[in-house]
């Protein structure tokens, strides 16, 4: 067994909560709390072992960590799964079992909503624990992630596009979306809006047929043929993993950005964009949006407050973008660099004593 060889990346605390009767089996991680309490979402979700598991809540409370650190927020990084299949295993009992365990960690961990988790599940949580954001309206939460989600991808296109081409103006540049969800469809419209032109592309015919109801003058596309097509930016809004050695070959776009989380598929990928040409807007510098929007609930939500501070997007991504310029290094890289500095410079003055 080599429990803590896993945390090689230095997590500060993993958590494995066990609750029979419920059936709960769940792992909270907390990779740092430097700037704030650690806060990420909890994914409900069938791994294959508690190992995919474990993989998966470090990977994610660490990028988690990051995102937080490059929006400028006092929040540090966690998250957790919970290990099953939630159209079948999720109940009031075991929402309240780990809501229990959130509580246990006396606000080291604030938790939200995630794959496999939504608000209402959240206000459940919450009858067990005050450590809970991405709440329903009811409940003073601040409805859906994907309105921030969607306008802050679209400040960092607008910084992106003044790098490459001179000046923050999408009109006239032909932008292709993969994958029209919940942030996609959003983001299709904030760009038409904005006189780009749109292709978008999507395995789901109803939420490519939600779109075009919508905008009618959105062009679409299949997912295959959506990279090679002649655009001046490739925006991935679906899943994971998507920037792949073949993919990266055959964009024709000069700029990459768009909402999905962990967007390359390894860490390579980074320097192969710059290789070819293509900016990288990195994936947790554009996609805050979700992130400040849960922020703001737990003071109290200021719909303004929290849309100002999302379109610092813009100005975040710009500095990411000089940063990289100036250290020779990939976009990817730059963001990272950045949140680091502000994890030690900042989280340094947590040993400042201060009287009670
Ligand atoms: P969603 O589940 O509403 O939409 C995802 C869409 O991608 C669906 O329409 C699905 O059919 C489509 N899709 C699935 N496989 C695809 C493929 N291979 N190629 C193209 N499209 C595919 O999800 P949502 O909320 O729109 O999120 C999209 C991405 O943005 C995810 O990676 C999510 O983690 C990330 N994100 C979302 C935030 C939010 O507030 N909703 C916040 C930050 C990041």
């Amino acid at each position: 067994m080599n429990v803590f060889g896993q945390t090689a990346d230095s997590h500060e605390q993993i958590v494995f909560c066990a609750d029979p009767d419920s059936g709960l089996r769940a792992i909270i991680a907390i990779y740092s709390t430097a700037l704030g309490p650690a806060l990420g979402g909890t994914r409900f979700y069938p791994f294959a072992d508690e190992a995919a598991a474990l993989a998966d809540v470090l990977n994610l409370s660490r990028a988690m960590a990051y995102k937080a650190a490059c929006a400028g927020l006092d929040l540090g990084g966690g998250k957790a799964v919970i290990i099953g299949d939630p159209k079948r295993d999720k109940n009031e009992a075991l929402l309240r079992a780990y809501g229990r365990f959130v509580q246990s960690l006396g606000g080291r961990y604030y938790t939200a909503c995630d794959v496999g988790t939504d608000v209402r599940d959240m206000d459940v949580i919450a009858r067990e624990s005050r450590f809970v954001t991405g709440r329903t309206l009811a409940y003073g939460g601040a409805g859906d992630s994907a309105v921030l989600t969607a306008f802050g991808v679209l400040q960092g296109m607008r910084a992106a596009a003044e790098h490459v081409w001179g000046a923050p103006e999408l009109r006239g540049r032909r932008v292709g979306i993969s994958g029209v969800g919940k942030v996609g469809k959003r983001l299709a419209g904030l760009l038409l809006a904005e006189q780009a032109s749109v292709v978008v592309a999507d395995p789901d015919a109803a939420a490519l047929d939600a779109v075009r109801a919508q905008h009618p003058e959105a062009e679409t596309a299949t997912v295959d043929e959506l990279p090679g097509l002649a655009l001046d930016v490739f925006a991935p809004c679906a899943l994971g993993g998507v920037l792949t050695d073949q993919l990266v070959q055959a964009l024709q776009a000069q700029v990459v950005c768009g909402a999905a989380n962990n967007q390359l598929a390894h860490a390579g990928i980074d320097k192969l964009l710059q290789d070819r040409g293509i900016l990288y807007a990195p994936d947790y510098v554009v996609n805050a949006g979700g992130l400040i929007q849960v922020a703001d609930e737990i003071g109290g939500f200021s719909e303004p407050r929290a849309r100002a501070r999302a379109t610092q997007i813009f100005d975040t991504t710009r500095r990411v973008l000089a940063l990289a310029d100036e250290e020779g290094m990939p976009p990817g890289q730059a963001a990272d660099k950045h949140a680091d500095q502000r994890m030690r410079e900042v989280g340094r003055l947590r040993s400042v004593w201060l009287p009670r």
